[in-house]
């Protein structure tokens, strides 16, 4: 069943561009330069009329909704609150019949999240559920939503969903947008367009898993590792952090990257690996001083570049090259890399890549 791959995790990570083909499959019409998404148009009055909307998620799904919030802000021009489901069920928070809730599970099994849309279901408001699983508890308590339609994820670390996710999310948002007119037509187009050619661009990050299969025998012995990212990438920096943690037993931490002079960058030495997002997009030539702050205190330095660039290839210790794409889309490439180096670090490691320790693939209990 792992056709021909060594494990779950790494088939998962290689069927990406196809998972997001079959997410886009009837919803992103090329021809017609649009996507549609059914929930939106069955529910377009509650939806546009919303106030504002909260994501509520937990680990990796979560990470897609800070993603989404960015998109949903910038297009559809609604506030949007981003919250741990654990944290939200238990703060008795203000919501009402003009709040949309969106919940995001893989599994749509995980007991916090279940037990927050729950709670705001009780005080009113309207339920949107983006779930890999079909017929799980969540997809059946939600009044409307999108299945992100990846197939099946076994690894524990979640892969492909989380690419799934940011699809749905940016056609969500773009589909809000171009009903409440708040993004312009040539922006939306062009976003269309970009979306119908990410899975190519998806196949084309493959290339680098040897070189990252090769890098990561360098990391094996690190104690520690600090993930940067900025803007749409700032999410993802998270992303990578969680996937080394919970499979190569690494501890790391992402941050945005600005952040670093406020504490983190007491702990980079010639021991501390150092990944940064640096793709020619918002905020890329701050990105590019942060790089030199950590070089001056010897960090080792990875960075994940725009193709072609020679400016960040000149300072970091290794690069990774993805291609040009816009920054809202950018994550589903960007995270590719990540992906690959966590896996071939626990690889590295002996360790069991698709059941780490203490670790579920659907979290049912609190
Ligand atoms: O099934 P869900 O998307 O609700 O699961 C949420 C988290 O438990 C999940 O994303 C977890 O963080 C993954 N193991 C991360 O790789």
């Amino acid at each position: 069943e792992k056709g021909g791959y060594p494990h779950f995790m790494l088939k998962e990570i290689y069927e990406q561009a196809q998972a997001m083909k079959d997410c886009m499959r009837g919803r992103l019409l090329e021809q017609e330069k649009r996507v549609v998404l059914s929930a939106v148009t069955h529910h377009r009055e509650r939806l546009l009329n919303a106030k504002r909307v909260i994501i509520v998620s937990c680990g990796t799904s979560w990470h897609a909704g800070l993603i989404g919030k960015q998109m949903i802000e910038t297009f559809a021009k609604v506030p949007v609150e981003v919250e741990y489901a654990s944290e939200f069920r238990y703060r008795n928070p203000v919501i009402d019949a003009r709040d949309v809730v969106i919940a995001i599970s893989q599994s749509g099994e995980t007991a916090d999240t279940l037990a927050a849309i729950s709670l705001a279901k009780e005080r009113g408001a309207f339920i949107f559920g983006i779930v890999n699983a079909v017929g799980s508890s969540i997809a059946r308590i939600t009044d409307t939503g999108t299945y992100i339609h990846v197939g099946p994820e076994i690894g524990v670390a979640s892969t492909k969903a989380f690419t799934g996710q940011l699809t749905v999310l940016t056609m969500l948002a773009l589909s809000l947008g171009k009903e409440k007119q708040t993004v312009s037509t040539t922006e939306y187009e062009e976003i269309v367009a970009e979306l119908a050619v990410i899975p190519d661009k998806m196949e084309r990050m493959l290339v680098f898993d040897k070189q990252i299969a090769e890098l990561a025998k360098c990391y094996t012995y690190a104690r520690n590792f600090i993930y940067l990212g900025r803007g749409y990438n700032f999410p993802v920096a998270l992303e990578g952090a969680l996937k080394l943690k919970e499979i190569s037993y690494i501890h790391a931490e992402g941050y945005p990257a600005a952040e670093m002079k406020h504490g983190p960058i007491a702990l980079v030495d010639a021991e501390m690996p150092v990944v940064v997002i640096a793709t020619h997009h918002q905020l890329y030539e701050k990105t590019l001083s942060n790089i030199q702050e950590v070089k001056a205190r010897k960090g080792r330095i990875l960075a994940i570049v725009t193709e072609g660039d020679e400016v960040v290839k000149k300072l970091a210790d290794n690069v990774i090259e993805v291609p040009a794409t816009l920054a809202c889309l950018s994550p589903l490439l960007t995270v590719i890399p990540l992906q690959l180096l966590a896996y071939h670090v626990a690889v590295m490691k002996g360790l069991d890549v698709d059941q780490p320790r203490n670790l579920a693939k659907s979290v049912t209990v609190e």
